[in-house]
Parts: structure tokens; C-alpha cells; sequence
């Protein structure tokens, strides 16, 4: 098994990248077995393709170096490191270039919501993104890709992609990748919208728990999440026109690893008032012991520096064979 996944390191992490991604990241290096490497990096060549601003780009790529160990990430099992640093991310996404095709990209949904109505003022690295990220996983012939659901589709797009280059220059070289999607958390929507995402970039900060919030703060956004005033029914099927009650207690059946029919089974016919301070009680408990470590990791950025180099170092040694092989396959060596 060789499990690859990236995060942007565009600022705070929120509860959603936690359920949806980085705690099967944790779950999938603690159940590594022999043989199976886990690689994860943060994504700063991706965040060039939206505003650049030096030198938060570069703090927040420590924050969130460091935000993934307090997670859980133990740097002696899993490959952690900044995409940057690992020329081969690059290089491969080039020769992929020539493979993608336009109309593929033009399909992805992110470039649509991101892009918007402004494609032609859109930066050329937010369009060819998916290429960089094809690029990110096929460079260690990764079979599992923990995400969360928004990126199946660029997923799809790198298996697209795999089998057109496989097939063009008539090689086995390419792995086609998973996406391994969390049953639990796929989509964390806002606490202020069951209808959106939760995401770091909605301009309201009571939409999201970030993992630095204090417990005061968690507190107060789940009270004030947007729910209906009826009572939580007996089971799963009850929430489906309940979109944020849904979310609320897909969230607690998430963090408490339960089923939802587990928690409805404890909560049905109670009402909000109830439900939401259990909630609140289980975030706090769960996301603190997380913001302290934190906290602690980041008296000595150095630290956490060096463990980016010495991931790094790790994933070129990975990468090398199979961007060897792909300069081969198009006659790039000589
Ligand atoms: P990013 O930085 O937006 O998000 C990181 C991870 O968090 C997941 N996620 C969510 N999951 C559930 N509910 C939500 N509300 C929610 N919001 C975010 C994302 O699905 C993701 O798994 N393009 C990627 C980064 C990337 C990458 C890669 C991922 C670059 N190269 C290669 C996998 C493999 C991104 O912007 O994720």
C-alpha cells in the first residue's frame, strides 16, 4: 500500500479537513504494515495558483507542518514534507501536460467555482492544477489517496490521466490511484449553511471550526450553528430534508467514531438544546489535546523545519525511479 495525500497550506485548518482527510491519514499510517509507505505534504506549489503572499505562504506551511503532527502525524512512520522541495512534483507535472487535455480541465468543477466568471483573468496555474496533482500521486505510484470528497473528481482526472500516458507510449509505468474517500466525514458542510462546504475561504469565521479555536470559541459557533427547531428522529433516514441537522450529527458520529444510527439511537426526540453541548463537549475534547501539542511544536519552528527536510529527502528517493521512467518513456534521456 503506498498511501499519498496533500493539503494546501493556506492558512487554519478547520474541522472538515480534519474528518474528511487528515484523520484517515492517521488511521492509514497506524495501520501500516510492513512494505507500505504513507507520504503526506503540503501543498505549496498549488497555493501559488491562488494570491501569493510570501511570507505567510511560508509561515503557514510550518503551521501546518506542525498542525499535522499535533494531528497525529508521527514523522518516523509516515513521509511528511513541503511539495516544493521535491523537484520531481514539477518536473513530472510538465510531462503530464502533454498528456492531459484541455477538455478535461475544462470539466473540473473547482476551476468552474474558482474561476468563475473570470476564467480569462484566471492564473494558467489554477487551470493546469490538476495536473500538479495528478503529477503529486503518480510520482510514487500511490494506490490510495485519503481525500475528501470535493477532490474525487481531480482524482478521477489522474487515473485519466495515468491510462492515456500508460497507453500512449505503450509502458506499465503508472499506478492508477484510489481516491479513499471518508465514509464518515465526506463533506463537512458549513455550520451556517447545510447547503455549503465548510471551507476556509467562506468570509464567515463562525462557518467553520478551525483547529486552533479555543474551547470557549468551539463552544459558542456549535451553539449558534443554524439547526430547525424539530427534534432529532430515530435514525439516519429521518435527517435527509434536515440538512444541517445532518451535518451536526454526521460531525458527532464522525469525532465519537460511531455510526449516525448509533448517536440518533442515544438522541432521538431530544432537541437541540441538549444535543449541541454534547457535541460541543466532544469537539473540545477531541480538537484541545490537538491545539496544545500544536502549540508546544511551535516553540521550535526549526524542529518541524527539520522534519520537512528530512521527509523530503525520503520522498525524492521514492519519486526519482518513476520520473526516471517517465523521461524514458517520452525520450527524454539521452
Ligand atoms: P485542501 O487543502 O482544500 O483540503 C485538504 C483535504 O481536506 C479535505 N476537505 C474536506 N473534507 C470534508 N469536508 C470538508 N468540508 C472539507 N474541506 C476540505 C479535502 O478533500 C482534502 O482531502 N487539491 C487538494 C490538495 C492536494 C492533494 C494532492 C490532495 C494537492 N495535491 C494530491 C490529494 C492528493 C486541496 O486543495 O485540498
Amino acid at each position: 500500500m503506498r498511501v499519498v495525500s496533500g493539503i494546501q497550506p493556506t492558512g487554519n485548518l478547520h474541522l472538515g479537513n480534519y474528518l474528511g482527510a487528515i484523520k484517515q491519514w492517521v488511521a492509514m499510517q497506524d495501520a501500516m504494515a510492513p512494505g507500505d509507505d504513507c507520504l503526506f505534504f503540503l501543498a505549496d506549489l498549488h497555493a501559488l495558483t491562488g494570491t501569493v503572499e510570501p511570507r505567510a505562504l511560508a509561515a503557514n506551511t510550518i503551521e501546518m507542518a506542525a498542525t499535522l503532527l499535533a494531528a497525529g502525524i508521527d514523522p518516523d512512520r509516515a513521509i511528511l514534507f513541503n511539495q516544493a522541495r521535491v523537484k520531481a512534483h514539477s518536473e513530472l507535472a510538465w510531462i503530464l501536460g502533454g498528456t492531459a487535455r484541455i477538455g478535461w480541465l475544462n470539466r473540473m468543477t473547482q476551476w468552474k467555482d474558482k474561476a468563475g466568471k473570470n476564467r480569462e483573468g484566471a492564473s494558467v496555474g489554477l487551470f493546469t492544477y490538476p495536473v500538479l496533482q495528478a503529477a503529486d500521486v503518480l510520482a510514487y505510484n500511490a494506490t490510495h489517496v485519503p481525500v475528501g470528497d470535493d477532490q474525487k473528481q481531480h482524482l478521477e482526472l489522474a487515473r485519466d490521466i495515468a491510462t492515456k500516458f500508460n497507453t500512449d507510449y505503450a509502458v506499465d509505468l503508472f499506478t492508477l490511484p484510489e481516491p479513499f474517500i471518508s465514509k464518515a466525514a465526506p463533506r463537512v458542510m458549513s455550520l451556517r449553511d447545510g447547503a455549503a462546504k465548510m471551507s476556509k475561504s467562506d468570509p464567515s469565521d463562525m462557518s467553520r471550526i478551525n483547529l486552533v479555536d479555543d474551547d470557549d470559541l468551539i463552544v459558542q459557533k456549535l451553539r449558534k450553528a443554524k439547526t430547525d427547531p424539530e427534534p432529532l428522529p430515530a435514525d439516519a433516514t429521518g435527517l435527509a430534508e434536515r440538512p444541517e441537522a445532518r451535518n451536526l450529527v454526521t460531525i458527532y458520529a464522525a469525532l465519537a467514531d460511531e455510526s449516525v444510527d448509533a448517536v440518533l439511537a442515544r438522541y432521538a426526540g431530544q432537541g437541540f438544546g441538549a444535543f449541541k453541548p454534547a457535541l460541543a463537549d466532544l469537539a473540545v475534547a477531541t480538537l484541545s489535546p490537538i491545539r496544545e501539542r500544536l502549540t508546544r511544536l511551535l516553540d521550535d519552528r526549526a524542529d518541524v523545519a527539520n522534519v520537512l527536510d528530512r521527509g523530503a529527502a525520503r520522498a525524492r528517493d521514492l519519486a526519482a525511479p518513476t520520473l526516471k521512467a517517465a523521461q524514458e518513456a517520452v525520450g527524454l534521456l539521452i
